[in-house]
């Protein structure tokens, strides 16, 4: 069938999707980025994991052909994340003395935000600060060295003086899967703020499990959206794959809760008012790209957890997405 309309037409926002710099030449996936996104979140040369080296020292070759990539394609590029308890913690040990600690982490949030100054819309500061069942915060080791919550607001403000006009965010994930964690989160932000936490933003990286009870993700976009803050949609997908043995549902089943709940989540963020649609972003552009069937053990071959096929054609999901924007 036809390619699907290019979805950043039928938007007042920036649609946005991840990249890495193996796809830059895999020509099916550029046609489809220049096609239907305006913005790139690097899906992985942005992380402490590839940047940070032994002595923290930096390697920012990958993290520059992302971000010139990005703008020679006259897109947004979105920085995806600074601070994060996963993936690259190896520099950062508890064996650190706390001073030495929080000068080298005052100096990978500066030394990396700084490098782009002026040329990210925003940056992800702090990813996943919340604890699993959003009881609490998380326990890593910055909450341990610096503070569960002054680690965050250090972050914020280093970030700041490093890049003054990227908008920044607090990004994690289970908002709307959750209730606890979405209101924990949204908590969180408030007091962040009251302690002059520079947020500019929320990011909820909806990565949705299709088999919550209808309302919950209208509920959590109204309540988030109640705290004033532009709302990125930062890492949208919708896996069908389901761990339990039993599900016996067909795949057409199991579509259907799927485009019903991505449904539910374009209309709750088109119900937002136009300045807080900072952006909707989707983790991979099509099914193909998705971290859930590239990454060990997360594959499932059946999953269509993205708004495009293989060829880029719309999946039944785009279509509600567009239904709604
Ligand atoms: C994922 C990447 O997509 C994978 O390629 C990598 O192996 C693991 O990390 N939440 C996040 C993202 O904030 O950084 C994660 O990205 C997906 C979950």
């Amino acid at each position: 069938g036809p390619l699907a309309p290019p979805l950043k037409s039928l938007a007042d926002f920036p649609i946005g999707a991840t990249g890495m710099t193996g796809q830059l030449d895999d020509a099916v996936w550029v046609a489809a980025m220049r096609r239907h996104v305006d913005q790139i979140t690097p899906e992985w040369e942005l992380k402490p994991e590839r940047i940070l080296q032994p002595g923290f020292a930096f390697d920012f070759s990958a993290s520059d052909r992302m971000v010139d990539w990005g703008e020679e394609q006259g897109l947004r590029v979105f920085g995806h994340c600074l601070v994060w308890y996963s993936q690259g913690l190896d520099q950062f040990t508890n064996a650190l003395p706390t001073a030495r600690f929080a000068a080298e982490f005052d100096r990978y949030v500066s030394t990396v935000a700084g490098r782009y100054r002026g040329r990210m819309v925003g940056w992800d500061v702090v990813n996943e600060a919340v604890a699993e069942d959003g009881d609490g915060l998380r326990d890593c080791v910055y909450a341990r060295k610096l503070g569960p919550e002054a680690y965050i607001v250090r972050a914020f403000r280093q970030a700041r003086a490093a890049d003054p006009d990227a908008v920044l965010f607090l990004n994690d994930y289970n908002l709307e899967n959750n209730p606890r964690k979405g209101a924990t989160f949204l908590r969180l932000v408030e007091r962040l703020l009251a302690q002059g936490a520079p947020i500019g933003g929320i990011g909820t990286q909806s990565h949705l499990d299709i088999d919550i009870p209808a309302g919950q993700i209208r509920d959590f976009f109204r309540d988030a959206g109640s705290l004033g803050l532009p709302i990125h949609v930062s890492e949208l997908d919708f896996s069908m794959r389901s761990d339990s043995p039993v599900d016996t549902r067909t795949l057409g089943q199991k579509r259907a809760r799927q485009v019903a709940r991505v449904g539910e989540l374009a209309e709750a963020f088109m119900a937002l008012p136009a300045r807080q649609r900072f952006a909707f972003t989707t983790w991979g552009l099509r099914d193909v790209d998705s971290w859930l069937l590239r990454d060990e053990g997360k594959g499932w071959k059946d999953d269509s957890p993205l708004l495009l096929d293989a060829e880029g054609r719309a999946n039944p999901a785009f279509e509600a997405v567009a239904e709604a924007f």
